[in-house]
Formats: structure tokens, sequence, C-alpha cells
């Protein structure tokens, strides 16, 4: 079945969605050229255009030739090509080196929302896929940048205002939560936000957002007064509690697949200095180290000022854990924290920071331009579970040992109680998270390696790690389906994890404001609603 929704008889994404007439914002005859039009887009004066007919298969060079060079015709200066500083600029500035191996036919930094409206209606009309680029964390091929097709970096959209009475920051897409925290600062204010520096404010908040902050007030999708967005008929939306309700609790977790965001409109809390940092500790105490972790999870409802991850790993054969032990007032011995104080350490490097000062140096420890995976699993919190995860991590990372550069670390976080109450603010949000079994506990291996060759060798490790614990967890009775969407792997389908009702739920949304789903086809990169980035047999 063909419809004739685009100029010319581009066929690719008709047939799909044909009886869903009801969409508020983009009607059954909806048509490509008359909302360019609308835009001020005179289409027929585009060149690139004249006699292009529509491309039989989605992002062919044709496609994205007629999309990147209408692009250039009308935005100019903000496009790209292959082979000029603009386009290397941002291939060599994302966070892994799987990211940066990925050739777009071109890049488009819009400098404001309606820019985006353009593009997304040009990727209709062509058939050219996109994808769509904040601080560009997403570790796996694809995740931000469109092979082949048109990456959109928000990179110039970086504005952080507040309103008048300062309780709601207004961040556009570009920034990064250094930006972010450096403009607030000086109100002495914050939002609920990451704990590195180049983290990006989009996907972070869009996945889920663990930070500093959150034992107080929540991950940062709870803490989103609105979001301003893009739909796929390039209409600019006002999404909030009151206004498109279901699409805003879709966007609490549901990731890229509803719209591009160009304003994040946070909640602001005060930013009074912190003390923290990190406390390191020899492996004849992880088992201190680890009880001492589960008490300041299960007390965290007692004293929501700390927040803590204990990571594992081996260091030129030695074994060592390092415990960011983070409180958000400036005290330097909270009680909260005695039992891994008493723990002696090998190193502590806490001190008094700013948020600005605390993510500067947490950058540290996450440099650019490796190889990189993330790839976690939630368990409930069980002393006797994780003791025995940390043993089962220390057996079996000499099978990694000889590749080069391989640097395998499992890190614990808690989803406390606190954390879990305030998942069902302003209505709650996509995850399907309840905290009826108490904590959660999210574990997760960060790995880093340097040669292309040894993909394979650390996702086949990886998978069996997983394999066994998964199977272990299922055991105990421990084991939880959620996958935390901001460290998944490319091999993970965190939208299933939010259980079978709340994928439903994204599925039927995306469906009412995205009908031909462009968001899901057209711009393939990421966590899709419908499974894995990559389905594979290990
Ligand atoms: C060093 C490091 C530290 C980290 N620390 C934390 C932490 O403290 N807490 C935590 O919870 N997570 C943390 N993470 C994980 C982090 O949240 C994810 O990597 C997240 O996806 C990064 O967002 P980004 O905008 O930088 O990524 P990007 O790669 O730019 O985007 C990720 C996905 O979101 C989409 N996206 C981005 N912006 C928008 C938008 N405006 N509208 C629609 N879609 C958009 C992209 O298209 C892409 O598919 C960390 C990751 C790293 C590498
Ligand atoms: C879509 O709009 C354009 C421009 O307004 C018009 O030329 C074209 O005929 C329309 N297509 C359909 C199928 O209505
Ligand atoms: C969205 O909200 C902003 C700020 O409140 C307002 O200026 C803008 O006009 C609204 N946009 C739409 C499309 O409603
Ligand atoms: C590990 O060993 C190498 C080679 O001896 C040395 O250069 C490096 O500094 C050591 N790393 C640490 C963290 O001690
Ligand atoms: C935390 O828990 C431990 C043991 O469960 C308890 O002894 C301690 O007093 C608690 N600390 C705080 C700050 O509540
Ligand atoms: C990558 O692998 C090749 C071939 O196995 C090896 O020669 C090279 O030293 C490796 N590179 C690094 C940086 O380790």
């Amino acid at each position: 079945m063909r419809l004739s929704w685009l100029l010319g008889g581009l066929s690719v994404l008709s047939g799909a969605s044909l009886s869903h007439a009801n969409s508020p914002i983009e009607p059954s005859n909806f048509n490509v050229t008359s909302a360019l039009e609308d835009l001020g887009v005179d289409v027929s004066s585009i060149p690139a255009l004249k006699g292009f007919h529509g491309a039989k298969a989605r992002s062919t060079d044709k496609a994205c030739t007629a999309a990147c060079s209408s692009l250039s015709y009308l935005f100019r200066s903000k496009v790209s090509a292959q082979d000029t500083i603009g386009y290397s600029s941002f291939t060599d500035s994302f966070w892994s080196v799987q990211q940066e191996e990925v050739q777009p036919h071109c890049v488009f930094r819009p400098t404001k929302n309606t820019d985006i409206s353009t593009a997304v209606l040009l990727s209709r009309l062509t058939g050219c896929e996109f994808a769509a680029r904040s601080g560009g964390h997403a570790a796996f091929t694809g995740s931000s940048s469109s092979p082949g097709g048109i990456s959109i970096w928000f990179k110039d959209m970086d504005a952080v205002t507040l309103n008048e009475d300062q309780s709601v920051a207004s961040i556009e897409p570009g920034n990064n939560w250094l930006s972010i925290y450096s403009a607030l600062e000086p109100y002495g204010l914050a939002t609920v936000g990451g704990r590195a520096a180049s983290i990006g404010v989009g996907g972070f908040v869009l996945g889920g957002g663990i930070s500093y902050h959150s034992n107080l007030y929540g991950w940062a999708c709870d803490n989103v007064e609105s979001f301003e967005i893009v739909s796929a008929s390039g209409k600019i939306l006002n999404v909030s509690e009151t206004s498109y309700p279901d699409l805003y609790w879709a966007l609490r977790g549901g990731g890229n697949n509803f719209g591009l965001v160009t304003k994040f409109n946070l909640y602001t809390i005060p930013a009074p200095k912190m003390y923290g940092g990190a406390r390191t500790f020899t492996q004849n105490n992880f088992p201190q180290a680890i009880d001492a972790f589960i008490n300041v999870a299960n007390n965290a409802s007692v004293d929501t000022h700390a927040q803590q991850y204990i990571a594992f790993f081996s260091i030129n054969g030695t074994n060592i854990a390092s415990a960011e032990l983070t409180y958000t007032k400036n005290v330097a011995d909270p009680q909260i924290f005695k039992e891994y104080r008493s723990i002696p350490a090998v190193s502590d490097v806490s001190s008094p920071k700013t948020l600005v000062e605390y993510v500067t140096y947490l950058e540290a420890s996450n440099p650019f331009h490796l190889r990189e995976v993330y790839w976690p699993i939630t368990v409930q919190m069980n002393r006797k579970f994780s003791r025995w995860v940390v043993n089962t991590f220390y057996s079996m990372i000499p099978e990694v040992a000889s590749i080069p550069g391989a640097q395998p670390v499992i890190i614990y976080q808690a989803v406390t109680e606190p954390i879990l109450k305030k998942m069902s603010k302003f209505g709650g949000n996509a995850l399907g998270l309840d905290g009826s079994k108490g904590p959660l506990q999210i574990m997760q291996i960060s790995c880093w390696w340097l040669n292309e060759s040894d993909d394979e060798a650390i996702y086949k490790f990886l998978n069996s790690f997983w394999d066994k614990v998964i199977a272990q967890a299922k055991k105990e009775g421990v084991y939880d389906e959620y996958i935390y969407m901001n460290y998944a792997s490319m091999f993970q389908d965190p939208i299933s994890g939010y259980g079978e009702a709340n994928k439903d739920r994204l599925k039927s949304i995306a469906k009412k404001y995205d009908p031909r789903g462009v968001y899901q086809t057209l711009q393939p990169g990421y966590f899709k609603l419908d499974g894995a980035p990559v389905t594979r047999y290990f």
C-alpha cells in the first residue's frame, strides 16, 4: 500500500499505521512539503530537490545527497560536509572511539528549534536517516551519529536561562553538566544532573539521570517541569504534567523515541558546597566495603544528603575498590559514612567541592578516545549476592588480561527507597521501577580497550560474565528485569525491562504523536521501542 504524503513516490515509510487517524498533531493527510512551506521553506526552489523523486530505500547516498544539499542550501555554514574542519570537530569529539568512527553524510548544527523541524521534515522528504547528539557520551556505534545520514549536533543551542522566580532553569540540549552548573552557580543554584563534566543534558535526562542529589530529589527525569520538543511533524510542543501528559510520562525514561527535545526545563535546587571524593581499599577489606555500601544504601532515607558508588577493578595485578562518597553539604565526616571511614584506606581524596569542581574532578577518571562499553543489570540489594558477584568478577577477569588496554570495572550503585519514592512525582515515569521490594542495586560493567580487533573478545567475555551472574541472581530470587538505559549495551533492550505494560503504553504514545514512526525508523540509532539495537547470539 502506498501513501502520497511525501513528495514524489517515496514509499519506504508508508504502509505503517494507516489507521491511525487520531494523532492530535499529525493528521492522516499530513503533507511534508506543505509543512516545510509553513516553516518558510520553499521546497520547489531547492536545487537539490529538483528532479528528486524519492529514494527506494532509506539513507541511500542519493537520498542523503539530496537531504544534505538541501540543508546546505538553506542553512549554509550550519552544515558541514565530509573532509571539513566542521565535520571532523564533530566526529573527533565523542567519548568512545566506536562513535568517532561513524561517518555521517553531513553534520548539521541548528541554532533554533525550527531549524530542527526543517531537518526532520527534510529527512522525511528524502528518506535520509538522522541521529542527534547532545553530549555524545553514549558509547556504541550510531547512538548519536548517523552512518551515512544527517548527524544533528545541538552544540550551538547552549542557552541556560532562569525563569522569573528562579524555580526553573531552561536548558538547551547543547549543554553538558559543566556548562549548566557553571551557569547556575552564580545564583547559588543547580539542577539534579550529571556527575561528570562532559555528559550531555540530553541523553542523561531522557534515560533517567543519577545525580549526587538523587536521594534528596530523585533522578533527573523526575525533576523536569516541562520539555519543549520537535515532533515528527515538525511541530514545537510544550510537554508537561498538564500539557500532553502522556508524552511527558513517556519522555521520562523513553529516550530518543518521541521527539527531539529543544529545551529541558528543570526544577532548580540550591547548590551549597559539597564534600566528597574517592576512598580506596585493598582486597582484604572488600567484604567490609560491600557491607558499608549496603548499609549506606539501606540508610538512604535516614540521611538523604549522601550519595555513593563503589567500583572494583585491578591495577597492575592489584585488586582495588574505590568508593566515591559524596555528601551534598560541606560535612567531612557524616554519621552515614562512618562505617566506610572505619575501613583502612590506601588513599582518600575527599575534600570540599562545589558542583563545578566535583564534575571536573570526576571527569579526569573517564578519558575520551578509547573503545568503550557499559553493560548493566539490576538486582535486589543483597549482601551475600554482592560479595559473590565481586568474587566472580575477579575470578573471570584474567580471561581478558592479555587484551591491550583492557580495563574492566564493576560498579555498584543503589536505587534507594527515597529515589524510588520520588519516581511517582508528577504522574510517574516510564521506568517501571517500584519500591515494594526495597532498594535495588544497579551492577554495571564499564570496560575500555584499545583495538577494534578485540571488540568481539570483550563483548563475548562480558556476555559470559553476565550470563553467569544473571543465572545465579535468578536462582537466588534477586534478579530484576530493569536495565538502566543510560548504561545499557547495544545487546540489551531497556524498554522491555520497563515491563510489558509500560512498553505497550510507550508504543501507543509513540503511535499517537508520531503515527508514521519517524523517530523509530528514520532515526534508527540507540534504544528503540522494539528490541535491542543489536540482536545476536554469543
Ligand atoms: C564518563 C561518564 C559518566 C557518566 N556519569 C553518569 C552519571 O553520573 N549518572 C548517570 O545517570 N549516567 C551517567 N553516565 C551515562 C550517561 O547518562 C549516558 O551516557 C547518556 O546517554 C549521556 O547523554 P549524552 O547527551 O551525553 O549522550 P548522547 O550520546 O549525545 O545521547 C544519547 C542518546 O540520547 C539522544 N538524545 C540526546 N539529546 C537528545 C535530545 N535533546 N532530544 C532527543 N534525544 C536526545 C541521542 O540521540 C542519543 O540517542 C555517564 C556516562 C559516561 C560516559
Ligand atoms: C503537498 O503539498 C504540496 C505543496 O503545498 C502540493 O504541491 C502537493 O500536491 C501536496 N501533496 C499532496 C499529496 O496533497
Ligand atoms: C511553550 O512555552 C513557552 C514558555 O512558556 C512559550 O513561550 C511558547 O510560546 C510555548 N510554545 C507553544 C508552542 O505553546
Ligand atoms: C602499572 O604499571 C605500568 C608499567 O610498569 C606503569 O607505567 C603504571 O604507572 C602502573 N600503573 C599504576 C596505576 O600503578
Ligand atoms: C546505618 O545502618 C547501620 C546498620 O544498619 C546503623 O548501625 C547506623 O547507625 C546507620 N547510620 C545512620 C546514619 O543512620
Ligand atoms: C592491536 O593489535 C595488533 C595486532 O594484534 C597489535 O600488533 C597491536 O600492538 C595492537 N595495538 C595496541 C595499541 O595494542
